[in-house]
């Protein structure tokens, strides 16, 4: 009788039935999120990577009672974790202190970004990978290098998760407008760092917002990581709302596989708005689909101003991408 509704329970269908792997999964933010992707109904089995701790983490939210099952991988099993994996959670790496730039970091999550790629496109070269690791805007391309070289290359499967500069929109505009931040929709646009963090909120129902504060509002959505940095004090960064972030971002991932309809969110991906200026990625609205990114949607109307704060995040999105594809030219 056991048996059976055990059985029962466990009979997901297939549409249904997804492995994510989570590669550094016993930091900061890996532990929270793996919490959060074991409440997700479409993941049933949670595969849960670490340099160390992964095992510990595992066991520890094994015991939620969802139906997936959750296994814990040290480095000598890299292959075990990733292999059928359908969906590749990236937040390996360090994260910030006071007074650092993301891109500070680009020198030691670069090699970390790049050899979770070549394990990734050796072993689950069909999986959507999801690179949280920063400096978002170089790591992308970083990963995107890396399965070029063993030519597995797709860019429907290939995202940075930039769904914590929508929630931030989401909340500091609730903020600012009195309004309730659930029903606030607020598209974010361009990449993951500073000034390349564009929030349209001319599309919004607060176009009428006064210079000042809409300045002000623009420039807290864009460094609002620097108010968690400086409040955990030496002790990194945002990473219970990045966990919600990043488990909104593979839900709807996951949602886009399973076949559902208008599955939509922003996420820097490799983009043909901006192609022709050098630029070749880029966030912007992306439905997802079965085969991952299903339409890249332009930008739409925007002010003179957010034109203004496009264009300088062009710049600085061409460089931030070159750093990451020189990185593995010079170090395969
Ligand atoms: P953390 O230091 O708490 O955790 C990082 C984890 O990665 C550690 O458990 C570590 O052992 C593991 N790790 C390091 N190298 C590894 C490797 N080669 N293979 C497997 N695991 C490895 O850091 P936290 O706070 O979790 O941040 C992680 C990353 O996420 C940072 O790069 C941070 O900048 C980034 N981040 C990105 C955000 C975004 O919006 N995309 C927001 C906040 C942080």
């Amino acid at each position: 009788m056991l048996s059976k509704v055990a059985t029962r329970s466990f009979s997901s269908s297939a549409a249904n039935a997804y492995k994510v792997a989570v590669l550094g999964a016993a930091g900061g933010i890996g532990q929270p999120l793996s919490l959060l992707l074991k409440l997700n109904h479409k993941v049933t089995d949670l595969a849960l990577y670490d340099l160390r701790g992964a095992p510990g983490v595992a066991a520890d939210v094994s015991h939620v009672p969802t139906n997936s099952t959750v296994k814990g991988y040290n480095p000598d099993q890299i292959e075990a974790a990733l292999t059928n994996s359908d969906v590749i959670v990236i937040p390996a790496g360090v994260p910030r202190k006071p007074g650092m730039t993301r891109d500070d970091l680009f020198n030691t999550n670069a090699s970390i970004v790049r050899d979770l790629a070549k394990a990734a496109a050796d072993y689950a070269p069909n999986a959507a990978v999801l690179v949280i690791s920063n400096p978002v805007n170089s790591t992308v391309p970083i990963v995107a290098e890396v399965f070029k070289s063993k030519g597995v290359y797709n860019p429907k499967k290939l995202f940075g998760v930039t769904t914590l500069d929508v929630l931030r929109a989401s909340r500091f505009v609730s903020e600012v407008a009195g309004t309730n931040p659930v029903h606030e929709k607020v598209t974010v646009v361009g990449g993951h760092s500073g000034i390349t963090i564009v929030p349209l909120l001319s599309q919004t129902e607060h176009k009428s917002l006064d210079t000042e504060t809409r300045d002000a509002l623009i420039h807290r959505i864009q460094f609002g990581g620097d108010e968690v940095v400086q409040a955990k004090d030496g002790a990194g960064s945002a990473t219970l709302s990045m966990a919600q972030a990043g488990a909104r971002f593979a839900g709807s991932v996951l949602d886009g596989l399973a076949g559902e309809k208008d599955v939509v969110e922003p996420t820097f991906v490799d983009s043909p708005l901006f192609k022709s200026e050098g630029v070749e990625f880029f966030s912007s609205k992306v439905t997802l689909g079965a085969e991952g990114v299903k339409t890249i949607h332009n930008l739409g109307e925007l002010s003179d101003h957010e034109e203004e704060l496009v264009k300088g995040a062009k710049d600085t999105l061409i460089s931030n991408i070159k750093k990451g594809v020189e990185f593995v030219k010079q170090n395969p």
